[in-house]
């Protein structure tokens, strides 16, 4: 299966998702990685593991996505052979035309155990809340805020000396294990 990434940030679950190709546990490839922010450590992985990669222009706009870059980014992804977009902290909404360019076809994951704290420091939202329990979820991206429908979810405790950083580090441990395998279980099921 061939797979894009888009990422705004430090790129931990392509990561997780690049060793699970490398551990023989993820028939997949990754065909190319875009981000919208040019100084991503997600673009250094992706050189320096010889994938290509490129940088969206979001015509100055700051969080939104102009239709413009989305038209642009799923012609980019289609002509590298893109089956299965996954969103790996990818920081904008996502509408058309890129959903209508891959239908059921766009991941996400994010770090609770959605419908609850959608949207940005899920892991900051659920320490303020005082919860005993939080996760993280992968779903379908759909053009709500983090609503599409959920493939996997793990629960994950919230202990009472936790930090907001304490926290998201023990969820990302998961996440880099949850990830690979929603995409795994979708290749089986779905593009099979
Ligand atoms: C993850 O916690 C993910 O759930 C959220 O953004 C973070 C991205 O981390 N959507 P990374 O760039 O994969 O390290």
């Amino acid at each position: 299966m061939v797979l894009g990434i888009l990422g705004s940030g430090s790129g931990s679950n392509m990561q997780a998702i690049l060793d699970a190709i490398a551990a023989g546990t993820l028939d997949a490839r990754i065909a190319l990685v875009l981000s919208d922010n040019p100084d991503a450590y997600i673009l250094e992985r992706a050189a320096k593991n010889g994938i290509p990669s490129g940088v969206i222009d979001c015509r100055g706009f700051k969080t939104k996505f102009p239709e413009e870059a989305q038209a642009e980014t799923a012609a980019r992804l289609k002509d590298a052979g893109v089956e299965l977009v996954c969103l790996a902290g990818f920081m904008r909404l996502v509408k058309r035309p890129l959903l209508d360019a891959f239908p059921e076809r766009i991941l996400n994951i994010h770090p609770s155990l959605l419908p609850a704290f959608p949207g940005i420091a899920a892991w900051k939202q659920a320490v303020d809340a005082g919860v005993s329990e939080t996760g993280c979820t992968v779903h379908h991206v759909d053009d709500g805020m983090d609503t599409g429908p959920v493939i996997l979810q793990e629960k994950i405790p919230v202990l009472p000396d936790d930090t907001d950083k304490t926290l998201h580090a023990r969820i990302q441990l998961v996440e880099h294990r949850l990830y690979p395998e929603a995409i795994r279980r979708l290749a089986q099921t779905a593009l099979r």
